[in-house]
């Protein structure tokens, strides 16, 4: 038994064997997003409801406090940002020391499939995998589409992604909802998680696709701009642990979230 991975892994998954991750590393590429111009102050209201942040090293060294008990999934790919062209020129961006000195869960890397990056992105993983391995790392892919997130949202393309990055080695794999989602899970063998995507303006819509991504097999969501970018962020954020761990039906989640919402305002 390798400790010290079994014990990073029981952080990431509660024992019903689902995870809340919040997701507040959209800053290495897209800057200071809405929201998220200081990931500590955003983060703090919320920590309490999810079991782990996804935060790229710059905030987490300088906004987040190094007392907090919320596991870190510590962002570990770059190299491109908003203002390129091509989101897909990544590479493994922060040493196995660096990572091992950060005290972090898990580390969370992206994989461009069918890009022209995919072999550059594919192989950085099965190297983040061999260095993190020996230390009980855990690695969590994430099946990253860049700018073409529509054409890639599809069930095939996903089923085929989230089992590459398995084979890579990864321990768990993120990747979007889409149709049919339980072909994804089942041709997957480590938990999926599912991003978020864009920010909706009907917090029904992403409970919704949560509850059913659920259902057919998801192990819980990374999720970000759909809960920090909401109106009530800790409503969201609530509600959305109750569809993951208390088996809230989508309406029952809308109300717990109605009811933040209106005491927040009073
Ligand atoms: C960005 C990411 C994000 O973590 C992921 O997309 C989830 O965030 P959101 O719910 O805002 O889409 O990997 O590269």
């Amino acid at each position: 038994m390798n400790w010290g991975f079994e014990n990073r892994m029981s952080k990431l998954f509660k024992p019903d064997g689902h995870c809340f991750y919040l997701a507040m590393d959209h800053g290495y590429f897209l800057g200071a997003t809405h929201s998220l111009e200081n990931v500590g102050k955003t983060f703090e209201p919320l920590a309490p409801y999810c079991d782990a942040v996804f935060v790229p090293r710059g905030s987490l060294r300088n906004t987040v406090p190094p007392t907090t008990n919320v596991p870190i999934i510590l962002r570990v790919s770059g190299g491109q940002s908003i203002a390129s062209d091509d989101l897909t020129n990544e590479e493994w961006t922060v040493s196995i020391d660096e990572i091992l000195r950060l005290n972090v869960s898990s580390v969370g890397y992206s994989v461009y499939l069918g890009s022209q990056h995919e072999h550059q992105t594919l192989m950085g993983l099965n190297k983040l995998v061999n260095a993190c391995a020996p230390y009980g790392i855990p690695v969590m892919a994430v099946t990253a589409v860049g700018r073409e997130l529509a054409q890639k949202k599809e069930t095939r393309f996903l089923t085929m992604a989230c089992r590459v990055c398995a084979e890579a080695g990864a321990d768990v794999v993120k990747t979007y909802y889409c149709e049919n989602f339980e072909e994804v899970v089942e041709g997957c063998p480590v938990p999926v998680v599912i991003a978020g995507g864009p920010k909706t303006d009907s917090q029904l819509e992403v409970l919704e696709f949560v509850h059913d991504g659920m259902q057919r097999g998801s192990a819980g969501v990374n999720l970000g701009r759909n809960i920090w970018q909401d109106a009530c962020p800790t409503g969201m954020a609530r509600a959305l642990q109750a569809v993951i761990h208390e088996e809230a039906t989508p309406k029952d989640a809308y109300d717990i979230y109605l009811s933040m919402k209106s005491k927040a305002k009073a």
